[in-house]
């Protein structure tokens, strides 16, 4: 049976540090509410003429480069972002024109938090069914061009980051596989975290007084968001356990989106997996969305944290509500 194999990570995360003293000029925080709520102690925000496909771009060479490909020999490109350069096209068209792609098919996720897992899922799957052999996932976000920097929007502001993580995806015989994914979403929790405009359900999309209102930014019930992550990152861990039919002890490292060190605690603890089983970076760069798992991945390797044999799960739960998880054989 085809396996599809992670032979390639890497990541690209601008290089403007903005740590929580920073954002003290800006709203009424402070390093001590930041650091015991979420863990953060700094984030990478981009300077100005940075866009999305550099960041993705960036990280794709690399997994290119560590998988020895060229651009040329893709087959598939998925994309995940929740902040697309423009409203349309799609990011995954202009990531194919950049690393100088042939005419791939280029295919763009909107699953928020939980894009990299789904896009994961997806490369998986086109390699099982033998509709691709080498597939290109990338996670790429830019948060700070759509932060409510005053204090009406100080609860968001200080949680998220930018950034961009790739892995390329072969179709091999043997060896790595991804395993299993479980796939959910919800949407009656939609509004709980989300940006509602512009709309295109609404005239003109956007008026002067919603942009005044703030209904351009990111808003979250984040009591309530809290709550159903550590559920679903708990159920997501199980059910894609039992897909692949290992125990949790088996496994050698989770890699949870990076949302909040307390949410990953709650679920490290409740789930009672080993410190040392549990991968965090969030304290260097905010949650950056579908980029997390991506980026993280690609550290973990660098760090030595996998070996080929390994077995690791990657979960996500965010905005949609989604969330997932990837049972990989590394
Ligand atoms: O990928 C999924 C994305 N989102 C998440 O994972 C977020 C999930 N939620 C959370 O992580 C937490 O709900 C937060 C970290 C966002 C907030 O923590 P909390 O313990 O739920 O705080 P809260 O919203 O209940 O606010 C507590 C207080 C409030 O003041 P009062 O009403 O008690 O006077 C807030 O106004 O903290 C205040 N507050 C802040 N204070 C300093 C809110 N944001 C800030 C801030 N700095 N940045």
């Amino acid at each position: 049976m085809t396996c599809a194999m992670v032979i390639g990570t890497g990541h690209c995360v601008p290089e403007r540090v903005v740590t929580n003293r920073d954002l003290m000029q800006w709203m009424d925080t402070s390093d001590e509410w930041i650091v015991e709520r979420t863990g953060i102690r700094e984030r990478r925000w981009i300077s100005p003429g940075t866009t999305l496909d550099d960041l993705a771009a960036g990280a794709a060479r690399m997994a290119l480069q560590d998988a020895g490909l060229a651009a040329e020999e893709l087959d598939l490109i998925i994309c995940a972002t929740l902040n697309p350069d423009c409203f349309f096209p799609g990011n995954g068209v202009l990531l194919q024109h950049a690393l100088g792609a042939r005419t791939v098919g280029a295919l763009d996720i909107r699953n928020q938090c939980t894009g990299f897992v789904y896009g994961l899922a997806t490369a998986a799957a086109h390699i099982k069914a033998g509709l691709a052999r080498t597939v290109l996932v990338v996670g790429t976000e830019i948060h700070s061009t759509s932060l409510d920097l005053s204090d009406r929007g100080r609860d968001i502001a200080v949680l998220f980051g930018d950034g961009a993580g790739a892995a390329v995806l072969r179709a091999g015989e043997g060896g790595g596989d991804v395993l299993a994914s479980v796939l959910h979403s919800q949407g009656e929790f939609a509004r709980e975290l989300w940006c509602e405009l512009p709309s295109g359900s609404q005239p003109g999309r956007i008026t002067a007084a919603q942009i005044a209102e703030g209904r351009h930014y990111p808003h979250m019930n984040g009591r309530a968001v809290y709550t159903h992550a550590v559920r679903r990152f708990c159920e997501a861990i199980q059910e894609v356990l039992d897909a692949g039919g290992v125990a949790k002890q088996d496994v050698k490292l989770v890699i949870p989106h990076q949302a909040n060190l307390r949410i990953t605690e709650a679920v490290t603890k409740r789930f009672d997996l080993a410190p040392e089983q549990v991968f965090s970076n969030i304290q260097r760069y905010g949650n950056t969305t579908a980029a997390s798992i991506p980026i993280a991945l690609s550290e973990a390797v660098r760090e030595g944290r996998l070996a080929r044999g390994d077995l690791l799960v990657l979960v996500a739960f965010g905005s949609g509500f989604t969330w997932g998880a990837n049972l990989i054989r590394w």
